[in-house]
């Protein structure tokens, strides 16, 4: 490994001690921050991005629990650093009892009772597992995580549709139910957190409207949802409009999207602003499952009135895939995707192809500000047995990058992860990769993909041990800055080697963690933070003078991971709460 390069700029820096350099998205004059960087070597694979570190390592997998004893249908990361994975109480046995002998009664089977435990967590720091209990049955539900980081989380089928459940992440915490809790049924809903704190569940089968999780311990009345007609509008004979994907945008109106259309729906007047263009191709939602995420939401110190946001939708099935794999037939899913700027006066989609064809995958923001397309299949649709050819391979998207140039297929893993997957984003960089089940029970043998128990973790190329040491390490405890409040300026050191001659690549992000199931990461969110002040305090020692995000409609209350990031490379991220 070359030694690092001690320019003389850096030196006169250090020279005049505690020298300060302004970084370019200091003072909200700059460039678009969506303009494309210019590439000069379409060939340097590591970053792409100029002055990224270079490295040819395309990702590297690594089995983490031979038997996690439940099938991870729904993931999520606690700022406990626990991660929780749950399927349904209604796939019979699993293969880890519940705790301590309990058994749950078995609804409308009041002779049967099921001993057997569907969620764990997953202690990421001790590497154990522990069986948690659920009475009402979770399938297909919704989530997101409270202010105080409390999973709180919503619906499911049968005597779980109306449930609201919450989880907290310590490591004796069991879940408390309320099994009346909404209004409406809410099977394959998408749950929302909002700037105040509350949260919205959206839409569901057969449920073409919205409404409020209510307090803890309180019931929402029979029919006080509101109707959306997008979503009653977008249900065709194969539905293809459940789990819709929904993001609060930065003006604070909630983007819908179902089946290939989308909205900005006002919540306070209950109206609709504005209706985007129809994405065309086929059907991005459940059971033609695509995948959709914001693009990272760049903070600046001074913010223009409205912060623009772009949201992604990959993939996703034909319409009549659902009904042709009842016959075996399994259509090529979709290789296209749309871009959108939601908050642009005009918003037109701005259509991309991916390496491949991808249904029932995942789309997470990565820690340095891409994108990672991950699980899946290549024909079919989400349902048991309705899909075909596993999509082995991640695949990278560098949004920075022109048209045409963006994705970039990653090492394969050779376990396919069908319906019923899920993957979630760690601390420490890697993809934590989990579930699959296309079996209407826990089945090993005699069907084509046995129930997956395995949990792997992903490396992408920014794990690569060559540049390890190059990464930068923060060393405040973040914690000990308490809860940030909006818009203060805070001080985040770090320590890597000496090479500050790219001052301009010096980014913090915050990462919300998401509740992931059936493709669709709720409430996944990642920001670009302002940072004013880029600070030589030593040699290999800097300090970054930072800003919270502005307020609670750009970065709802919570906890988020914070990463530092230099010339393309994270740091382990640190929890940080704000309110
Ligand atoms: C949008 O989806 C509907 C429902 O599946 C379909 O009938 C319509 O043709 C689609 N529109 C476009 C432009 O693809
Ligand atoms: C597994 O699936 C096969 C094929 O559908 C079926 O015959 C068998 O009974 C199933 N086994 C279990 C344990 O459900």
């Amino acid at each position: 490994m070359p030694p690092m390069a001690w320019r003389p700029i850096h030196l006169i820096c250090y020279c005049i001690l505690f020298a300060v350099c302004d970084i370019t998205n200091a003072d909200g004059a700059e460039t678009n921050p969506f303009k494309t960087p210019k590439v000069t070597d379409p060939k340097n694979v590591g970053g792409l991005e100029h002055n990224f570190y270079e490295t040819n390592f395309e990702g590297a997998w690594e089995l983490i629990i031979a038997n996690a004893g439940v099938s991870s249908m729904h993931m999520a990361l606690f700022h406990t650093n626990k991660v929780l994975m749950f399927d349904s109480t209604a796939f019979g046995p699993s293969q880890i009892p519940l705790p301590n002998g309990k058994c749950r009664p078995v609804p409308k089977k009041p002779k049967e009772k099921d001993c057997w435990s569907h969620a764990i967590m997953y202690d990421l720091v001790t590497g154990k597992i522990r069986p948690l209990m659920i009475y009402t049955d979770t399938w297909c539900s919704s989530g997101s995580f409270s202010p105080e980081g409390i999973l709180v989380q919503t619906g499911g089928w049968n005597d779980g549709g109306r449930a609201v459940r919450y989880l907290e992440g310590c490591d004796t915490c069991d879940w408390r139910e309320y099994p009346v809790a909404l209004s409406g049924q809410r099977w394959y809903s998408s749950q929302q957190i909002l700037p105040n704190g509350g949260y919205v569940v959206f839409g569901g089968r057969r449920m073409f409207s919205y409404e409020y999780v209510p307090p803890e311990g309180k019931t929402n009345p029979q029919k006080s949802d509101t109707p959306l007609a997008l979503l009653r509008e977008t249900t065709d004979i194969y539905e293809n409009n459940l789990y819709p994907f929904v993001h609060l945008s930065t003006d604070g109106n909630i983007f819908v999207f179902a089946n290939n259309r989308s909205i900005l729906l006002n919540l306070k007047t209950n109206k609709v602003v504005k209706e985007f263009p129809v994405l065309a191709g086929g059907s991005r939602n459940y059971p033609g499952s695509g995948m959709s995420a914001m693009l990272p939401i760049k903070l600046r110190v001074i913010n223009p009135p409205v912060i623009p946001v772009e949201v992604l939708v990959c993939g996703g099935g034909q319409y009549p895939a659902f009904k042709l794999a009842e016959k075996n037939i399994f259509l090529p899913a979709l290789d296209s995707c749309g871009k959108i700027e939601i908050t642009a006066p005009n918003a037109q989609w701005e259509m991309d192809r991916m390496p491949a064809p991808r249904v029932m995958a995942d789309m997470l923001n990565l820690p340095t500000g891409e994108i990672l397309m991950i699980n899946g299949a290549k024909k079919g649709a989400s349902g048991w047995q309705f899909a075909e050819e596993p999509y082995y391979a991640p695949v990278l998207y560098r949004p920075w990058l022109p048209l045409g140039q963006r994705f970039r297929e990653l090492t394969p893993s050779k376990i396919p992860r069908m319906y019923h997957s899920t993957a979630g984003v760690l601390p420490d960089g890697k993809i934590l990769v989990a579930g699959s089940n296309t079996n209407s029970a826990y089945n090993f043998t005699g069907v084509r993909y046995p129930t997956e128990l395995r949990v792997e973790k992903f490396s992408p190329w920014y794990m690569d041990p060559i540049i390890a040491l190059k990464r930068p390490v923060i060393t405040t405890r973040l914690a000990n800055l308490g809860t940030l409040k909006y818009g203060m300026k805070f001080l985040v050191d770090f320590a890597m080697p000496q090479d500050t001659n790219h001052k301009e690549q010096v980014k913090v992000f915050m990462y919300a963690p998401p509740f992931t199931t059936h493709g669709y990461s709720q409430n996944q969110r990642i920001l670009e933070l302002a940072v004013k002040r880029f600070i030589g305090v030593s040699p290999g020692r800097y300090r970054l003078r930072v800003f919270a995000p502005p307020s609670a409609v750009i970065a709802p209350p919570g906890y988020y991971l914070l990463n530092v990031l230099y010339r393309g490379l994270p740091s382990k991220a640190e929890w940080v709460k704000i309110a």
